[in-house]
């Protein structure tokens, strides 16, 4: 049985300070369940919050992570630099890097096979635009960006990834995808890994991103090929992170 998964993605927000008493305030209201739990914070915040979690089953991770092991990258934090500070996940191909910040297709591959190098668990995110949904491109822009992983890592490396599937047109708009659309493109990516490797597919976690809240969070999470979500916006306050987690 895949095991659940609740990732908060704070973005660039917060201070020194507030970033470690959210983590501090999630970590106080953390249940027994099973289900995992994890924080994307700010590159700049992993090393004051890798020692607020240390002894906590809330884990860490960075929003992206370089695409090169090393050398002339100004500007740019390598997995092996994130190992240092107990980083278990990166984010790698959120839809705001490849919209603002041009990380391509193969620019992601490359960041999703860095993170596994350093057995770092890639977050692949990958999601359409309103354009592309309401052109009928959902499913061909999502095969497109999971194939770019697949040609280059292969596909038993999805035994140690993540996928978000995160529609650009949920992000931040308060537009949450019903939980039958979200559903649907869940079982797709599913059924297209499962095409090439089932059990993969089975223990794949997949999960939602997109205005998740802690009112909409328990139709969605109760979707057969839901698996958890990636949360931005209401991971930012610890009741209503953990009042999402608490929907798993
Ligand atoms: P919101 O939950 O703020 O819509 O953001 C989702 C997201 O981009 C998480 O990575």
């Amino acid at each position: 049985m895949r095991q659940s998964l609740v990732v908060g993605n704070w973005k660039m927000n917060g201070t020194r300070a507030s970033a470690q008493s959210l983590a501090k305030g999630i970590i106080a209201g953390l249940n027994d369940s099973e289900a995992g739990i994890a924080i994307c914070v700010p590159y700049i915040y992993i090393a004051d919050i890798a020692e607020v979690v240390k002894d906590s089953r809330l884990a860490l991770g960075s929003q992206n992570v370089a695409d090169k092991a090393s050398g002339a990258f100004t500007g740019e934090i390598s997995a092996t630099m994130l190992t240092e500070f107990s980083c278990q996940y990166a984010l790698v191909g959120h839809s705001e890097r490849r919209t603002f910040y041009g990380d391509t297709n193969e620019s992601v591959a490359a960041r999703y096979c860095q993170a596994q190098e350093q057995k770092i668990i890639p977050i692949l995110c990958v999601g359409e635009t309103l354009e592309q949904r309401e052109q009928d491109q959902t499913f061909a822009v999502i095969n497109e960006q999971l194939d770019a992983v697949i040609d280059v890592a292969g596909i038993a490396s999805f035994a140690n990834a993540v996928i978000a599937y995160e529609p650009v047109w949920a992000i931040g708009t308060g537009k949450t995808a019903s939980d039958e659309q979200a559903q649907e493109v869940h079982q797709y990516i599913r059924q297209y890994i499962a095409a090439k490797d089932q059990a993969i597919a089975e223990n794949l976690q997949i999960l939602y991103g997109g205005s998740a809240k802690p009112d909409n969070a328990k139709g969605l999470f109760a979707m057969p090929d839901i698996d958890g979500g990636l949360i931005g916006g209401a991971s930012l306050d610890a009741e209503s992170f953990l009042k999402i987690y608490q929907s798993i």
